[in-house]
């Protein structure tokens, strides 16, 4: 099953997310691929705003992760562009089952150490405002995640 959504502008994109976030629960994981620019970290601002973290969500570019803990649950925020498809080491497992909601930027790149269960978004650029979001969950828990929010 896969969902395609069109948002006309990054508040839809943004709305989105919120919906996403209203049906949280611990350990959810949520994969984000699609070119520079595409909406991504748009779309995280707007998980963590949902969860209530005052701090401003930046990309993570010289950090691969970066924690907020100031939400009603822990984000896991990762941008693994940098690290070229090579995780080793860099212990991005250890967030599958800390409790909060992990975020991969990029995640394709790491297709091997990605949890089996997962949900995944793609990005489409369709004009300077308009984006297509390809929504695919994988588990269960996913499939009643995107019935319940699309
Ligand atoms: N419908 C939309 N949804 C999301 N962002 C949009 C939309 N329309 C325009 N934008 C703009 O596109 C840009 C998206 O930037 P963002 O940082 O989220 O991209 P990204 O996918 O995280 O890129 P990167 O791969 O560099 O991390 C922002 O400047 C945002 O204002
Ligand atoms: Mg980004």
């Amino acid at each position: 099953m896969e969902y395609k959504i069109i948002c006309n502008d990054e508040y839809e994109t943004i709305e989105v997310a919120q919906n996403f976030e209203s049906e949280k629960f611990e350990n959810m994981v949520i994969c984000l691929d699609g070119e520079l620019g595409s909406g991504k970290t748009v779309f995280t601002k707007g998980i963590a705003q949902a969860l209530g973290i005052e701090e401003s969500i930046t990309s993570p570019t010289f950090t691969i992760i970066k924690e907020y803990d100031s939400g009603e649950m822990p984000l896991y925020h990762m941008d693994v562009y940098r690290l070229d498809g090579n995780a080793d080491g860099v212990g991005i497992e250890e967030y599958y089952n800390k409790g909060g909601i992990v975020i991969i930027e990029w995640a394709k790149t790491i297709k091997d150490i990605l949890p089996e269960e997962r949900l995944e978004i793609k990005f489409k650029v369709v004009d300077e405002n308009r984006r297509m979001l390809v929504i695919k969950p994988y588990g269960q828990k996913y499939e009643e995640l995107c019935e319940a929010v699309l």
